[in-house]
């Protein structure tokens, strides 16, 4: 873990049970993901669009490491059910500023579980006439998926466990982290 998150006093860290991506690796393969989105958009100017909340810091990281010049903007959404499972009902918090259409879209996303989201908005994306849509996401939960859908880029695949950290919350706790890691079961359960 991070040292100046272990200098005394109360700390997230006492509900981390275990560290499973350090700051490091997740920076490096960040940095992978910069080169790979800056060859494959060579020429163009696409319009990078974060998922609010969680893709955030991911967002933060992966624009400084592309060098095509590009625009952003960010979306949320929301999914009604329970705090750590997708009920596959999607809703609209905040829309994009920008049209889509005609654009190259990079959508940004922390994590794909069952892939209802992501589905739901490429949906949305596709009927607003988008050029082409492609998907970053920096943690891919491939055995837990309901729909068909693979990222165009992924950082890692995880098992299926709940993680937070970077970006990632627990109750919109833990997202400050700046690695991911899993909670101690007391948590969720106090
Ligand atoms: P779906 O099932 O639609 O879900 O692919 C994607 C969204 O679910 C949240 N999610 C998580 N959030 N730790 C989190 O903090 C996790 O392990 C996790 N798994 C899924 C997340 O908001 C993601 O955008
Ligand atoms: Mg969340």
């Amino acid at each position: 873990a991070s040292s100046y998150f272990t200098l005394g006093g109360p700390s997230l860290l006492q509900d981390i049970q275990e560290v499973l991506y350090s700051e490091e690796t997740i920076q490096n393969k960040i940095k992978e993901l910069g080169e790979t989105l800056s060859r494959e958009y060579e020429g163009r100017n696409p319009l990078v669009i974060c998922v609010l909340k969680g893709a955030f810091i991911f967002m933060a990281d992966l624009v400084k490491r592309i060098t095509v010049p590009i625009e952003l903007d960010f979306m949320a959404v929301s999914s009604y059910g329970a705090a750590t499972k997708s009920s596959g009902v999607v809703k609209i918090i905040k829309d994009l500023d920008v049209p889509v259409q005609g654009r190259d879209i990079i959508i940004v996303e922390d994590i794909i579980d069952s892939g209802l989201t992501l589905s739901y908005l490429i949906d949305v994306l596709e009927r607003r006439n988008a050029l082409s849509i492609s998907v970053v996401a920096l943690f891919d939960k491939p055995a837990r998926r309901t729909v068909e859908l693979e990222p165009d880029y992924r950082g890692f695949e995880i098992p299926d466990a709940f993680v937070v950290g970077y970006g990632l919350d627990y109750a919109e706790k833990y997202r400050n982290l700046p690695f991911v890691g899993i909670l101690k079961p007391e948590i969720y359960t106090k």
